[in-house]
């Protein structure tokens, strides 16, 4: 799964290239995240989301997203997590939200699963990030569990799941 070092999706404007992602652009693109929502509303720090995208863990690549000499986002998937991959990171940047790309990584993911013949789909989302969950429901995923204070107090984050 995810093996390849390049891989070409079409998508509007495209293709899409997904490629590992290099330690100082997951260093940059840490600030770039920690601005918007939902990090910027847990006032999640800077510095501590450029040093998750710039680390480097086998069992969780880091990969880049581009389009055209652009860099669209970032996702991180953790390849063998619960009877299949867990989509620990995904952000697309403010301005090429809306135009599919986040929609063409999740069904480059499923494809990918169903190769490898797992059977479900992971991801965690904010019970705040509104848009986020939709995007994920419209995907086929389901509300599975509520992780109460998972990352910080006060906080619910939405374990969601999408059986293959
Ligand atoms: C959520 C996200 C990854 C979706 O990627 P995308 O390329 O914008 O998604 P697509 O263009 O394929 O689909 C758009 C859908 O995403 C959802 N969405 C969530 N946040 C959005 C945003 N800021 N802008 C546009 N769409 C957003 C909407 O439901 C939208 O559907 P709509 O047609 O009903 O408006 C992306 O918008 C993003 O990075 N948002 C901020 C970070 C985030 O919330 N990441 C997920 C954390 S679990």
């Amino acid at each position: 799964m995810f093996a390849r070092a390049r891989y070409e999706l079409p998508v509007e404007g495209g293709p899409l290239v997904i490629t590992p992602l290099g330690a100082a652009e997951g260093d940059r693109l840490g600030v770039v995240f920690a601005a918007i929502d939902p990090w910027a509303a847990y006032a999640y720090p800077a510095a501590a989301l450029s040093r998750f995208l710039a680390a480097s863990e086998p069992a969780a690549q880091r990969l880049q997203l581009s389009l055209g000499d652009d860099v669209a986002g970032a996702a991180v998937i953790r390849t063998r997590w619960l009877r299949g991959p867990y989509l620990q990171f995904l952000a697309v940047v403010p301005g090429l939200q809306g135009r599919g790309i986040g929609s063409t990584v999740l069904r480059w993911m499923e494809r990918e699963a169903r190769m490898a013949r797992e059977r479900n789909l992971w991801v965690v989302a904010s019970e705040i990030n509104a848009g986020a969950m939709r995007f994920y429901e419209r995907h086929g995923f389901e509300p599975t569990a509520r992780l109460d204070d998972l990352v910080c107090d006060g906080r619910t984050e939405i374990l969601m799941r999408k059986r293959l």
